[in-house]
């Protein structure tokens, strides 16, 4: 039996992965147009404005709103939709804290439910049981690129009156009955940050096919003015979540990559799927007919310990790491971080809100705590790999499993 790479052993990957992020002469000869336009502001630029029209048509949009980050994109999609004081919104707990602190950021309560035990995305029986008078949004997070369930989710937005803003950092380019994801509820937002699947180092998005919710976002995002008005007019109150045209030139020729970059990554997350499901202990996160496209931001695998002899999940990813396949943590769950169980949350908020008891923050939240503990997450540049690479991450599974007891 091959001695483990953790002991000294051959690593069980041989051929080294796609590194990310990757660029060419486009990125290149973008950067080099801002530089000798001398116009690297975006206000009178052209390329932040191109990627903003070109992202939006690629997901299906009428409007898309470049912004500073995905945490931005979140607080701006928010203002947007009139969050403020006293609201509540509905918030997956096992998610990047983003989706929740934007909504403090707005001076709303983000109630936490629990995601599903097998897509790690919000149930939306849960995201209903939850609603009260207060309840104005739901956000969902397609985790890892894999949609949440829109279907549900949209006809329990509707029945109750609410809006769903699909916080999709994790999946540009996926799909939900072959239509992009981001416009099922009011609105979509993006990250562009380093690890996502198209990168400007920093970065983020907000679209929407609502004339009304955009032009709230559009304004908020600049200062409060509006398009085609005079430059010292601010209409609302907003702020400065422009993009730059440096950023804005780089992500067009990202976006140049992504149709066929997101075609492998998601047919590589089908053939893993395929694999994995055949080793003890393993079970990857669910699919199905509905998903006809992953945007696969990372690929998440729930992990068994009791089929690699009790040896526990940070162990076995120090192991598969060692064998040579690329991982990422997984997210805590948010009930779980300081700034709920120490109470600074409640800063943000006002009035008898302030004060009230929250006790959701008391909940077992099973299934956030399996995503949190007990979910491996290989990074999105392997997913960019041929049918080798991809069996080669199984091999290396199976080796841990056979030599599972060393690890102890
Ligand atoms: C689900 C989710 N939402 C929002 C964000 C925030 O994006 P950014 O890091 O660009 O602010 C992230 C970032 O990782 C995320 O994973």
């Amino acid at each position: 039996m091959p001695k483990l790479a953790i002991h000294g052993g051959s690593p069980a990957k041989t051929k080294p992965f796609p590194v990310w992020p990757i660029f060419d002469e486009r990125e290149r000869q973008a950067l080099n147009e801002v530089l000798e336009s001398r116009v690297w502001w975006r206000t009178p630029g052209t390329k932040t404005l191109a990627f903003e029209r070109e992202f939006a048509a690629y997901h299906e949009a009428k409007h898309g709103i470049a912004v500073t980050n995905g945490t931005h994109a979140l607080e701006v999609a928010l203002a947007a939709m009139g969050i403020g004081s006293g609201d509540e919104v509905i918030v997956p707990n096992a998610t990047f804290v983003a989706t929740a602190s934007a909504v403090l950021f707005a001076g709303a309560l983000p109630v936490l439910v629990d995601v599903r035990a097998d897509s790690y995305c919000i149930d939306p029986e849960l995201a209903e049981a939850a609603i009260t008078e207060n309840t104005k949004a739901i956000i969902a997070v397609h985790m890892g690129g894999r949609p949440a369930d829109l279907d549900q989710l949209t006809a329990v937005a509707e029945k109750h009156g609410l809006m769903l803003l699909e916080d999709a950092a994790h999946a540009h380019g996926s799909e939900w009955h072959g239509r992009k994801i981001g416009t099922f509820g009011v609105g979509g937002t993006f990250s562009f940050q380093a690890s996502k699947t198209m990168t400007a180092g920093e970065g983020g998005m907000v679209i929407s096919n609502d004339d009304d919710f955009e032009r709230l976002a559009r304004a908020t995002h600049d200062c409060g003015r509006l398009p085609g008005k005079w430059f010292y007019d601010h209409f609302v109150y907003g702020s400065n979540y422009r993009l730059s045209e440096w950023q804005g030139a780089v992500l067009l020729a990202q976006l140049s990559r992504l149709d066929e970059q997101t075609a492998r990554r998601h047919a590589n997350g089908r053939l893993l799927d395929r694999l994995l499901s055949d080793i003890p202990g393993i079970t990857p996160q669910s699919h199905d007919s509905r998903i006809t496209r992953n945007g696969q931001y990372a690929y998440i695998f729930h992990y068994d310990k009791r089929a690699f002899a009790g040896v526990d999940t940070e162990r076995f990813v120090e192991a598969l790491e060692a064998e040579g396949i690329p991982t990422q943590a997984p997210y805590p769950p948010l009930h779980q971080l300081d700034v709920f169980t120490s109470g600074a949350y409640r800063d943000r908020l006002s009035g008898a809100q302030a004060g009230a008891s929250h006790n959701f923050l008391n909940d077992a939240f099973p299934n956030a705590q399996r995503e949190a503990w007990e979910t491996v997450w290989i990074t999105q540049n392997a997913l960019l790999g041929d049918e080798e690479d991809m069996r080669e991450i199984a091999d290396a599974i199976v080796k841990i499993g056979e030599n599972a007891r060393d690890l102890l």
